[in-house]
């Protein structure tokens, strides 16, 4: 099920904002997989918060690869026009909201700017193919779509999600995701208390 919202989980943009950002912003190129993205509202809510943080010349190089299975064939359209209705953006803080939202043509619909909206590329993708996105990301955020497998997939998906990374790139997952112990070795926490990982390995 699609379920989400902007700043969904708040917590967790908070630890990349303090623990992650300040690792990417020396590289030239910032690869970031959103894998299970639903129709936008999470990785436009991760591009806000990297825009927030960085200037503006180093979040040009930063590039979202938001993906999702998207049985309803919908997602592509949505995420690339980035036009939501009002009542799915009363979640986010006030001086977000008049930075990065202007009126569309619409009635009551409004559009993401066009620097955070060109920062995102969705492409329809199956996680239990196992086939990578791509191999050097820095980041995969892929947050309450894991629950939906069985033991074996979620083993073979973060086994993925590893090699996919570059070497010390981060893994976020949510709060109630464990990494199974089977995997315990590919990945250290960055921060007690929170599901934020950093390869090893
Ligand atoms: C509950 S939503 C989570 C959205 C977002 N990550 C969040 O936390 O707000 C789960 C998403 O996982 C996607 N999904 C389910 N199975 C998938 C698969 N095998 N490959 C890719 N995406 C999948 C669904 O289409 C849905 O959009």
């Amino acid at each position: 099920m699609a379920f989400t919202y902007f700043f969904r989980d708040r917590q967790t943009l908070d630890m990349i904002r303090k623990h992650i950002v300040p690792r990417l912003i020396s590289r030239r190129f910032i690869h970031i997989w959103d894998a299970g993205c639903a129709m936008g509202p999470e990785p436009y809510s991760l591009a806000i918060t990297l825009r927030e943080n960085m200037g503006k010349m180093i979040f040009r190089n930063v590039k979202i690869h938001a993906t999702d299975i998207d049985n309803s064939n919908l997602f592509k359209k949505i995420i690339q026009n980035g036009v939501y209705p009002v009542e799915q953006l009363r979640r986010i803080p006030h001086d977000i909201f008049t930075k990065y939202f202007e009126p569309a043509e619409q009635p009551d619909y409004f559009i993401i700017t066009e620097d955070i909206r060109k920062c995102i590329e969705f492409k329809k993708h199956d996680l239990l193919t196992l086939q990578p996105v791509r191999k050097d990301n820095i980041l995969i955020v892929c947050k309450n779509v894991l629950l939906h497998f069985s033991e074996k997939e979620r083993i073979d998906v973060i086994s993925m999600f590893h090699e996919s990374l570059e070497k010390d790139g981060f893994f976020v997952i949510e709060q109630t995701q464990k990494i199974p112990a089977e995997l315990e070795g590919m990945f250290e926490r960055v921060v007690p208390n929170a599901q934020v990982f950093r390869r090893v390995n």
